[in-house]
């Protein structure tokens, strides 16, 4: 594990939180995990691969030094599935009051070379996961008046501007922007908040083979289409998320936040692009304009 960089906030901000995270056994997840941890939470990962999960768990037991980590294999597609996990967990550590839905599915492909069924697969993923896990979760907080309670939706930023290539995970991004936006005001009555984070791009073994396979990486290199020309650092996600699920945010509900470097609205400006246009240039350019005037 890479990450050695002391989380933003002091030790034990995250005492008293226990945070399930779906997909937490490799990539951002597991990066969460480990500052959740090291802040003195509670945390349960679930994804489908127990062996990858048992392996994540002694990993994260070592390197935060908090052993109050364990796991639950489940595939987020199915309810009765989640329903188990989420059974499983509170077997273990009595309750549970926070939720990071974070698994996902995604690859690129021209859409008309897409199947119905590899549609679906990614629809199924990313939005009818989070509803399962959501829907699984709320009802049992309300049941036991459970309070208060964070959850952090893991979206994208073409959750709202949309994006060829990757339509069904825009789509169900998107789905999930609406569902966190909803819910925020409508179980805020039962103290719990819900919001998004929408990384830009952070190298993960998962993402990066499925978005920028074989040349593609080096072809659209993804650090150069960022303002700040870096992709992020885990550590920069983890601590937005901790933030996000601790009691120190406790008045921010409904929001999605942005953590990308500035990537989306680079491609929005319309005169964004003009950052190639040379000092040289711009004294002609300005001589041109200023000759019009006259
Ligand atoms: C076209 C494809 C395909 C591809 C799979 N399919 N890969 N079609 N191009 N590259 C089709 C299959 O042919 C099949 O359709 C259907 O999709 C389901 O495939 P399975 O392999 O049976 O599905 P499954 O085993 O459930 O695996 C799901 C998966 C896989 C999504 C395909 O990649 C996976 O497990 N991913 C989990 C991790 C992941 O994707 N991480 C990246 C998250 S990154 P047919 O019709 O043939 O049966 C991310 C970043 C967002 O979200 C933003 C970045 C800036
Ligand atoms: P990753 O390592 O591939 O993470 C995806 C996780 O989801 C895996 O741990 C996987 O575990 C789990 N998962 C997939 N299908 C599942 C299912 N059906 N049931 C349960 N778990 C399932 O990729 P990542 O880059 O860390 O992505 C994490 C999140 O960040 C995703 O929501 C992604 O959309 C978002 N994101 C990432 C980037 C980026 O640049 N990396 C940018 C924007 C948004 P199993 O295979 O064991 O099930």
């Amino acid at each position: 594990m890479k990450n050695n960089v002391s989380p933003m906030l002091r030790d034990n901000s995250l005492t008293g939180k226990t945070v399930v995270i779906t997909g937490g056994g490799s990539g951002l997840g597991k990066a969460m995990a480990l500052t959740l941890l090291r802040l003195g939470a509670r945390v349960a990962i679930c994804s489908r691969n127990e062996e990858k999960l048992r392996n994540a768990v002694a990993e994260l037991r070592t390197h935060s030094g908090n052993d109050q980590v364990t796991y639950a294999t489940c595939d987020v597609r199915e309810q009765a599935q989640v329903d188990a996990a989420l059974e499983k967990i509170r077997n273990t550590f009595g309750s549970f009051n926070g939720l990071i839905n974070n698994a996902a599915g995604n690859f690129v492909s021209p859409t008309e070379r897409l199947s119905s069924r590899a549609f679906d697969v990614i629809i199924d993923i990313v939005l009818r996961g989070t509803k399962n896990m959501t829907l699984s979760a709320g009802k049992y907080w309300i049941a036991n008046n459970i309070r208060p309670v964070s959850v952090v939706n893991i979206v994208t930023t073409y959750a709202w501007t949309g994006s060829g290539y990757v339509v069904p995970s825009a789509a169900a991004k998107a789905g999930v922007l609406a569902l966190t936006r909803s819910l925020a005001v409508e179980w805020a009555k039962y103290d719990m908040r819900f919001n998004a984070v929408a990384p830009g791009p952070f190298p993960t073994k998962g993402a990066w083979e499925r978005l920028l396979p074989g040349d593609l990486a080096r072809k659209f290199d993804p650090a150069a289409r960022v303002p700040l020309r870096r992709t992020g650092r885990h550590e920069e996600l983890a601590d937005l998320v901790s933030y996000l699920i601790s009691d120190f945010s406790g008045y921010i509900n409904g929001e999605v936040i942005t953590i990308d470097g500035g990537e989306w609205l680079q491609g929005a400006g319309q005169f964004n692009g003009f950052e190639a246009v040379t000092p040289e240039q711009w004294d002609a350019l300005q001589q041109m304009i200023k000759s019009k005037k006259k």
